[in-house]
């Protein structure tokens, strides 16, 4: 029988036996990126992102009591109702490694249910809203169980939680502009957990939109991880924390005073810093495709012409995220439809925009 009739039947019959938590959590996408990490999932340099609305994974973790004490973590994840062995593999390491974190992991029968709102196809990378989701239920598991309930502690551990899955999902965790990693500019900032960069933004950044131009909705051949990896030894090293931190310190300025050019130009920087990295690790490898460039040259020749506040990040994919104000979405929207769509995959392009953050459903 699988674990799904199981459940029916055992709802039908001892109604009160599973419970659940579920949170929906965003994706985001960073404008100063984490590329190389430290030991246990610590960034190698601070990065700062946003979380995005419609970009989003929904999580339901159903638990109950086990009538016997064994020491195995028992769980079965479902991925779009589906078996996947992939994800499967991939939680379980991750559950084992959070024992310390939720030491009663091995009391209950634990049955992982989750989507994505956005294609599986759509070449999106999909662990930051899935770590993310996946440890806010956890956190949500904790304080059921326990009755702990210190609002900030919650988020903070959520986020750090998050972390150990997968970098980026530590910055999901909060709504608008998140930062993690240590850096001078404030002793808030540290390794282990995102904070929320929500005071004080200027108003031209508070409403940004992403326009996600899907350019290969293929799965990556070479993961973010493997990528990471690859700066433990990487000539350029020094230098990417030297530019990622003063380019941290100079977004910060910019969140605060406004300045979309300061802004645009920070943001790209960083785009082409991280893949110049990847085409100059050793061994080298490139994730951008012919239709990246065509679309930047695009963007860039848009600009000159309009004069309008927008740019373009990338992320360790070839997709071209567009950045810009919610005033003059029109103007944008008409420009992907009439010189961008042509360049992406079946035409196909994602209107997201910075969202609240993950709601409990
Ligand atoms: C380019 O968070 O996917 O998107 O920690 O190994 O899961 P792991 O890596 P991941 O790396 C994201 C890299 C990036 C930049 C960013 O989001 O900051």
């Amino acid at each position: 029988m699988n674990w799904l009739k199981e459940k029916k039947l055992s709802e039908k019959t001892k109604q009160s036996e599973w419970k659940k938590v579920n949170w929906r959590s965003p994706s985001n996408i960073a404008l100063i990126k984490y590329w190389g990490k430290n030991g246990k999932q610590l960034p190698m340099n601070p990065s700062i992102s946003f979380s995005l609305s419609k970009s989003y994974t929904d999580t339901t973790v159903y638990y109950k009591k086990k009538e016997r004490q064994e020491k195995e973590i028992d769980f079965k994840y479902l991925f779009e109702a589906k078996e996947n062995p992939d994800f499967s593999n991939r939680i379980n390491i991750y559950l084992q490694s959070l024992l310390k974190d939720f030491p009663f992991l091995p009391y209950y029968r634990l049955r992982i249910e989750s989507r994505n709102s956005f294609p599986h196809s759509a070449g999106i990378a999909s662990s930051a809203s899935s770590m993310s989701a996946l440890a806010l239920c956890l956190c949500s598991l904790e304080r059921e169980l326990t009755g702990i309930s210190n609002q900030l502690d919650f988020f903070r551990k959520a986020s750090n939680v998050a972390r150990l899955g997968s970098g980026s999902a530590s910055r999901s965790v909060y709504g608008g502009f998140n930062a993690w990693g240590e850096h001078s500019v404030l002793k808030e900032l540290n390794n282990y957990y995102a904070i929320p960069l929500s005071e004080n933004i200027h108003k031209i950044f508070q409403n940004l939109q992403d326009s996600i131009l899907i350019i290969d909705k293929g799965q990556k051949k070479i993961s973010s991880s493997y990528g990471h990896r690859l700066m433990e030894n990487h000539p350029h090293r020094i230098q990417r924390i030297k530019e990622a931190n003063s380019h941290f310190l100079q977004m910060w300025e910019v969140l605060k005073c406004g300045g979309f050019e300061r802004f645009a130009a920070i943001v790209e920087a960083e785009s082409f810093a991280i893949h110049n990295l990847m085409e100059s690790s050793e061994p080298s490898f490139s994730l951008l495709k012919p239709e990246t460039y065509k679309v930047i040259s695009k963007i860039e020749s848009f600009r000159n012409q309009n004069k309008l506040p927008l740019c373009f990040t990338l992320d360790a994919g070839p997709n071209v995220h567009l950045i810009y104000p919610l005033e003059i979405k029109k103007e944008i929207v008409n420009f992907i439809e009439s010189e961008l769509v042509e360049f992406c995959s079946n035409g196909f392009w994602i209107d997201d925009n910075m969202g609240n953050g993950p709601i409990r459903l």
